[in-house]
C-alpha cells in the first residue's frame, strides 16, 4: 500500500497560509490536509470553504478535508466546490451518514469515514464499503498538538482486518492525532498507511527531512 504523510494546515502560520500550504507541498507532503471545525461538534471553531479555496489555488497536491461538523451533509457542495478531493465526515456526527458519503461520491469527491477514539468500530462497519478511507482519530479532535493515544491502535488492527475480510485491500487508512516519526511506525503496524501530522511537520526546523523520515519508518513497520 502507498505510505502517504499529509501535513496538516492546522499548524501553520495563519498569517501566511497560502505560503505555508505551499511549503507543505515543497517539503513532499503527499496531500494537504484541512481541519474544519463548527464550534459545536468540536469545542473550536478552524477554517472555512474559503481557505480550501485558498489552498486550492496554491498547491497542486490533492485537498484532504475533515469535516468536524455537527451538520457536515449541510455543506458538502460548498466543500467540493472549493476544491476538496476527499471529504471525511464523522460517524458521530449528526446526519444520515451513508447518505452524504454517497452524495461525496455523486459530487466526485473522494467519501471518507472519522471515528473518535472513544467510538467503537463496529459502528463504521455498515458503511466500510461505500468509503475510499477511514480516518481513526488518535486525539480527541478540536485542537492541534495534544498527546497521541496509543489505545486506539487495537482499533486500527481490526478496521484493518475487516477491510481485508471485505476484501477491500485499497481502502487507505488514516491516522490524526499527535502523529511524529515515532507514533507513525506504531500506527503503520496495526495496518494504517496514510499519517496527517500538523505540529511535528509544520514545527520541525526541515519539514522535508521529517516528512521522508516519517514516511522511511512508517513504511519499514507497515503490516496490511
Ligand atoms: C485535530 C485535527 C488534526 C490536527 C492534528 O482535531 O483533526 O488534523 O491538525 O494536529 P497534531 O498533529 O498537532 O496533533
Ligand atoms: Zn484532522
Amino acid at each position: 500500500m502507498k505510505i502517504q504523510i499529509l501535513p496538516s494546515l492546522l499548524a501553520a502560520d495563519f498569517g501566511r497560509l497560502a505560503d505555508e500550504a505551499r511549503r507543505a507541498e515543497d517539503a513532499g507532503g503527499d496531500a494537504l490536509h484541512l481541519d474544519i471545525m463548527d464550534g459545536v461538534f468540536v469545542p473550536n471553531i478552524s477554517m472555512g470553504p474559503a481557505v480550501v479555496e485558498m489552498a486550492r489555488r496554491a498547491v497542486k497536491i490533492p485537498l484532504s478535508v475533515h469535516l468536524m461538523l455537527i451538520r457536515p451533509d449541510r455543506y458538502l457542495k460548498n466543500f467540493i466546490e472549493a476544491g476538496a478531493d476527499s471529504l471525511m465526515i464523522h460517524i458521530e456526527s449528526e446526519c444520515n451518514v451513508c447518505e452524504a458519503l454517497r452524495e461525496i461520491r455523486e459530487l466526485g469527491g473522494r467519501p471518507g469515514i472519522t471515528i473518535n477514539p472513544e467510538t467503537s468500530e463496529e459502528l463504521i462497519l455498515p458503511v466500510l464499503s461505500e468509503v475510499d478511507e477511514v480516518l481513526c482519530m488518535t486525539v480527541r479532535p478540536g485542537y492541534g498538538g495534544q498527546a497521541f493515544m496509543p489505545e486506539v491502535l487495537p482499533k486500527i488492527r481490526s478496521v484493518r482486518n475487516h477491510a481485508g475480510g471485505l476484501n477491500l485491500r485499497d481502502l487507505d487508512i488514516l491516522v490524526d492525532g499527535g502523529i511524529d516519526p515515532a507514533t507513525a511506525p506504531r500506527c503503520a503496524a496495526q495496518g494504517a498507511n496514510v499519517f496527517v501530522a500538523g505540529t511535528s511537520l509544520y514545527g520541525a526546523r526541515d519539514m522535508g527531512g521529517e516528512i521522508a523520515l516519517m514516511r522511511e519508518k512508517a513504511a519499514a513497520a507497515f503490516s496490511a
